[in-house]
């Protein structure tokens, strides 16, 4: 009997996820060398730390030749540092999508695509009634694209979706941007 019961905890043990430790962003990109600046920005910034703590995620990741692009020309000075942790915010959505749901997602029940709530809205630092959301939508020039637009008034945050890099339902999917 105690055996059997020990088994079948050892089983539990085995197929139950520990509590604790539902996401590790860092070892999802550490399996892709293309996006090390990306993820080491977010490690430096607190991003990841705040991202592990979500149940669920979608994560817009640029590889290293988009980092050192988007960072070129940003100054080096005490703000820095708060600014990068905001914009990777905004790359961090709350819900998983995988590339299958973008696309419905980018249609919208309307055709006009649909509004998905970022990790910069869940800290409370946004700025605007929209700021901390994103829009999915299909691209206005390039029909067969989807697009990421911050929902802040005037922003000129946007990305193209390029490719799915990690699906792991129903809590990590890593959408290279
Ligand atoms: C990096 O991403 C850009 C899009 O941002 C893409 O055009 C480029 O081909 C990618 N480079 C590599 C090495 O994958
Ligand atoms: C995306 O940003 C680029 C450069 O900032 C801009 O030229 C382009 O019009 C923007 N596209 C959309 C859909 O906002």
């Amino acid at each position: 009997m105690a055996t059997k019961l020990l088994t079948f905890v050892i089983f539990l043990a085995g197929v139950l996820p520990a509590a604790d430790a539902a996401i590790d962003i860092g070892k999802v990109l550490g399996e892709h060398r293309e996006f090390s600046l990306f993820s080491s920005l977010l490690s430096s910034t607190g991003v990841a730390r705040a991202t592990n703590s979500r149940e669920a995620v979608t994560v817009l990741a640029p590889n290293n030749t988009a980092v050192v692009a988007a960072l070129r020309g940003v100054p080096r000075g005490a703000d820095t540092r708060a600014l990068l942790s905001d914009v990777l915010s905004l790359h961090v959505i709350l819900e998983y999508i995988d590339a299958d749901k973008l696309e419905l997602l980018a249609e919208g029940r309307s055709g006009d695509g649909t509004r998905v709530t970022t990790l910069l809205q869940a800290n409370g630092k946004a700025q605007g009634r929209y700021a901390g959301f994103v829009h999915i939508s299909v691209g206005e020039e390039e029909y067969d694209r989807i697009t990421f637009t911050s929902g802040a008034i005037g922003s000129p945050w946007n990305a193209t979706f390029e490719k799915a890099i990690a699906q792991l339902p129903p809590s990590v999917s890593v959408l290279q941007i």
